[in-house]
């Protein structure tokens, strides 16, 4: 398969990453551009499509991402979101629209509070992974070899409590939690052993910490999925956040 054969190795300081760590493993293994600069919309569907996401959430997502960024979330003009990721008139040479990944974690966009493994805006980094928040992931789930989703969905009803005590500016509201379930339910989708399976430890390790598919933990992309799979699990990861 293509994808075992892209070598993965972490991008230079001057490379731009995401706050989303499997955007940033699809860079250090360039299935997208490794310098982070430049995606095209393209190039994003294929990475997408190679690691096995439902084609349609792959659609959904990455024509929400490629829109311009309006901070108007109300009356957004046309061709302009309040989710989207670029400038005005953001091209590459062909003409062709693209993005960079640090722009993923801009404001008032898709990136939030309450992440699992980075600060709160308001409070520090939003974009890098925090070692204590990732220590601390890594101590959630009840049997230690996987991540099932009823123990992510319970970690992020005690974050939830947690930042609401501590970060007098947090911003969660109906639209974050339903990203952060999305989250939690895509790594599910993508990541996990079957439908009786969580996502095995290491596979989170590997995706956090050194931003790499696992493909040397025994990881391989699935061939199919259907979007109401993943909103499915998602519904069932809030369930338990709530
Ligand atoms: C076009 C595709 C994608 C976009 C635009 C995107 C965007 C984002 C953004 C903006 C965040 C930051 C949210 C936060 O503040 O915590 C994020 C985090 C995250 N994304 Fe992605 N993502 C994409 C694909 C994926 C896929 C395919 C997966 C899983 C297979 C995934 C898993 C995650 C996870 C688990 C986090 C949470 C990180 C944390 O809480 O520390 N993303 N993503």
């Amino acid at each position: 398969m293509a994808t075992a054969t892209r070598e993965y190795h972490r991008g230079s300081p001057t490379d731009l990453r995401a706050p989303c760590p499997v955007l940033n493993s699809l860079a250090n293994h360039g299935l997208i551009s490794r310098s982070g600069r430049d995606i095209t919309k393209d190039s994003l569907l294929a990475a997408l499509n190679e690691i096995g996401l439902a084609s349609s959430a792959g659609k959904l997502l990455c024509n929400i991402a490629f829109k311009v960024h309006t901070d108007d979330a109300k009356n957004p003009p046309p061709g302009t979101a309040a989710m989207g990721f670029r400038d005005p008139d953001q091209v590459n040479d062909d003409g062709v629209p693209v993005l960079n990944l640090d722009q993923v974690g801009r404001a008032h966009a898709m990136e939030h509070d309450i992440s699992l493994t980075r600060r709160d805006r308001a409070l520090g980094d939003h974009m890098r992974l925090d070692e204590a928040l990732y220590e601390r992931l890594l101590e959630c789930p009840r049997e230690k070899k996987a991540f099932r989703i009823w123990d992510l969905g319970r970690y992020r009803k005690v974050l939830y409590a947690e930042h609401a005590r501590d970060n007098p500016q947090l911003v969660f509201g109906v639209h974050q939690q339903a990203s952060a379930c999305l989250e939690v339910a895509a790594m599910q989708c993508v990541f996990g052993t079957g439908s009786r399976g969580g996502v095995p430890m290491e596979y989170y390790e590997a995706v956090f910490r050194d931003e790499r598919l696992p493909f040397e933990e025994g990881w391989r992309p699935r061939k199919w999925m259907f979007l109401v799979e993943l909103v499915g699990v998602a519904l069932c990861v809030s369930f338990w956040a709530l």
